[in-house]
């Protein structure tokens, strides 16, 4: 999920829950001070509370009606209310009026009623009517208007204190801000808690890599399952962290490369010049005392300096095929009149080894490939050669075949050499390395000759390797890219 829309959704949560919440917890706390109020004023608060006390009531108001009605003259009898009061209301009390004096005043009205605020007589004749006296917290809940005997007027009002109901509320309202806050607090911490879990850890685990990666250590690896922005980031994090790895690697194994390169030439180096010095120094010394003696130090030092010029030229040439610094000169090559003027120069000095050489051609028309001459014919001298090297029969065999698919063609060398061993077949085309193992011994060669060769291949576009069984001989083969007609020479030696 995006980190937007994780965002969103919180919003919107942020929102949902406390009211959702507040309105439930609000049912409950509601019933609960609901109750408290009926039982604060002993009725059912479901079915019209206040008839309900009125009605509760009207046996203390009927008392004291029937009580002034019989004693108009005498009535005075303070004992005869207070008895009234324990069949009222706990939180309702009574005021009798006669003409303007009160002749009775429940003692739980005694304090802050403001008695002229009370009706006149008659004036309230509409019972239904509640009126409340705002300022003093007391509402009238019924006023009972009759005439005495002699006259006077008498009004009863049924009064009741709301004290205890409005601090019931206050504490409601309260209790309802406590929870409300409580709510938001809750709600609030939890998701910021959760949105921070999923955007905050992962970036600190990004940040944590980012300092691996400073401080030099890519041997690390930085998954993350999530599909948000965050987690596409970390995967790129990864895949940088995973190419910067790569590539170190790559400039570590260069550096080595160069390392072994340079010991691999100062040793091929080395052993020709060690023997030029040799025998020049036999010649100084006069060893070399006889005209025989002297002819063979002359010849030995003559082909160590050429072994050495060779593989001066080789490394050269391999040093400028590594840099890209020869220029290829790519064309249309008929391969089939190629490899058989390539033979024919061949043929001379391979009979004289007792090798035959053979030429197959499989294509079905004449081939023509992409491909320089001159380069081309280097790697073919040097298969060849070392074939004729390798070759420990009594009579040699090279055999050459071309075949193709529908975009390369297939050259192919089967010699019935020694072979290669499996194990060193990997590395033949491997710079400077000799699969016997004496670097010294008679078949000579620098190991650069099919590092050359494959170098050269693979600047044509196409691709070398090695068939082998040990004792039976050995297959060289590589492709050549077809020529096509859609080709222009320039494009391809561009
Ligand atoms: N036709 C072959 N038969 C047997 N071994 C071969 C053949 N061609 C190449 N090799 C092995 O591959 C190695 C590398 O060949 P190359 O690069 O031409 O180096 P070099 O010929 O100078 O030894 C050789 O030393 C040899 O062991
Ligand atoms: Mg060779």
């Amino acid at each position: 999920m995006s980190i937007r829309r994780k965002l969103t959704i919180s919003y919107i949560a942020m929102l949902l829950i406390p009211i959702i919440s507040f309105i439930v917890v609000t049912f409950f706390t509601g019933t609960i001070f609901k109750n408290r109020l009926g039982n604060a004023y002993n009725v059912s608060l479901g079915e019209a509370p206040i008839e309900n006390i009125i009605e509760k009531d009207s046996r203390a108001i009927d008392n004291i009606k029937d009580y002034i009605l019989k004693n108009n003259k005498d009535l005075l009898k303070d004992e005869f209310f207070s008895e009234q009061e324990k069949y009222l209301n706990k939180h309702t009390g009574v005021i009798v009026r006669k003409n303007d004096e009160f002749i009775y005043i429940s003692p739980s009205l005694k304090n802050n009623f403001t008695y002229n605020l009370l009706p006149q007589f008659g004036k309230n004749t509409n019972n239904s009517k509640i009126d409340f006296l705002k300022q003093n917290k007391f509402v009238i809940l019924k006023q009972y208007d009759f005439y005495m005997e002699d006259e006077s007027k008498i009004s009863i009002f049924l009064v009741l204190n709301t004290t205890s109901s409005e601090s019931i509320f206050y504490e409601f309202i309260a209790v309802e801000i406590g929870i409300l806050i409580a709510i938001l607090i809750i709600t609030n911490g939890m998701l910021t808690f959760f949105m921070s879990k999923s955007i905050v850890k992962p970036l600190e685990k990004l940040k944590n890599g980012a300092v691996l990666i400073k401080n030099g250590n890519l041997d690390f690896k930085l998954s993350s399952s999530e599909n948000d922005e965050i987690g596409q980031l970390s995967r790129v994090f990864e895949e940088m962290r995973f190419k910067l790895k790569e590539s170190l690697e790559l400039q570590l194994q260069y550096e080595n490369n160069r390392k072994e390169l340079i010991s691999n030439i100062s040793h091929d180096l080395k052993t020709p010049v060690t023997a030029i010095k040799a025998y020049t120094e036999g010649i100084r010394d006069g060893i070399a005392d006889t005209p025989e003696k002297m002819e063979r130090y002359v010849n030995t030092i003559y082909r160590k300096a050429v072994d050495m010029d060779r593989l001066i030229d080789e490394l050269f040439l391999f040093s400028k095929l590594d840099l890209k610094k020869i220029p290829f000169n790519f064309e249309k090559v008929e391969l089939s009149d190629y490899l058989n003027d390539c033979i024919e120069e061949l043929r001379f000095d391979l009979e004289k080894k007792n090798i035959n050489i053979t030429f197959v051609n499989e294509l079905k028309e004449a081939s023509y490939v992409i491909a320089d001459r001159e380069k081309l014919k280097r790697v073919i001298m040097n298969i060849v050669e070392n074939s004729v090297k390798y070759i420990n029969k009594a009579v040699g065999k090279i055999d050459i075949r071309i075949n193709e698919n529908h975009e390369y063609v297939y050259v192919s060398f089967k010699d019935n050499g020694m072979g290669i061993s499996k194990k060193s077949l990997q590395y033949i085309f491997d710079r400077f390395y000799r699969a016997d193992s004496s670097r010294n011994s008679n078949t000579g060669g620098s190991g650069l000759g099919l590092a050359i060769s494959k170098k050269i291949i693979e600047e044509h576009g196409g691709k070398i390797w090695a068939e082998s069984d040990e004792n039976s001989g050995t297959d060289i083969i590589f492709t050549l890219k077809k020529w096509r007609d859609d080709c222009i020479e320039k494009d391809i030696n561009s």
